[in-house]
């Protein structure tokens, strides 16, 4: 039986720990998932993808079945293009669900033997998203209770840096 790859798509400006536990509990469900993440030149992004993608491997480093990927323009020509058709995303209120079925829809329509698998995030997590925690940084709040803790002390650089500025 052929190996079921699976992509968890997203921005990740930066990971939050609510990403994480969608990524850990997909990764005991599929054979390999690929974290694949958006660049978007038209977006402003407040990570550059190389810091990106070092918070994301130093945040998944003990998941030996997950690997981090970026990918440019649409995604179910990157799903081709790694030979996967399956995307998992997290969903955590209804307040996502509108977004998430025009997503799911598009890229069915774009290519229907994409599967979009949708997962339900830990309730404790549930109104992290990576806005919020951006928001939020810079006030002393303690970060680590919503991101991993590399996201946290790039975040207190980020920002050390912006004053400097
Ligand atoms: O973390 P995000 O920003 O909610 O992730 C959104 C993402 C990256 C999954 C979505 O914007 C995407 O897949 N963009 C690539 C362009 C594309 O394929 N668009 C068609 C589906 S709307």
């Amino acid at each position: 039986m052929s190996k079921k790859v699976a992509i968890i798509p997203g921005s990740f400006d930066p990971i939050t720990n609510g990403h994480l536990d969608i990524i850990e509990r997909s990764s005991k469900i599929f054979d390999e998932i690929i974290v694949a993440i958006l660049v978007n030149p038209d977006k402003k992004y407040l990570f550059t993808l190389e810091e990106r993608v070092e918070m994301i491997e130093k945040s998944i480093s003990t998941l030996s079945n997950v690997k981090v990927d970026s990918f440019c323009g649409l995604l179910v020509n990157y799903a081709k293009k790694v030979n996967s058709n399956i995307i998992v995303r997290g969903l955590r209120a209804v307040s996502d669900f509108e977004y998430e079925m025009q997503l799911t829809s598009m890229n069915k329509s774009l290519d229907s033997n994409i599967e979009t698998f949708y997962m339900m995030t830990n309730t404790k997590y549930s109104f992290i998203s990576s806005s919020v925690v951006k928001g939020v940084s810079g006030f002393g709040a303690d970060l680590t209770k919503f991101v991993p803790k590399i996201v946290s002390e790039k975040l207190e650089e980020k920002l050390k840096e912006e004053q400097n500025e």
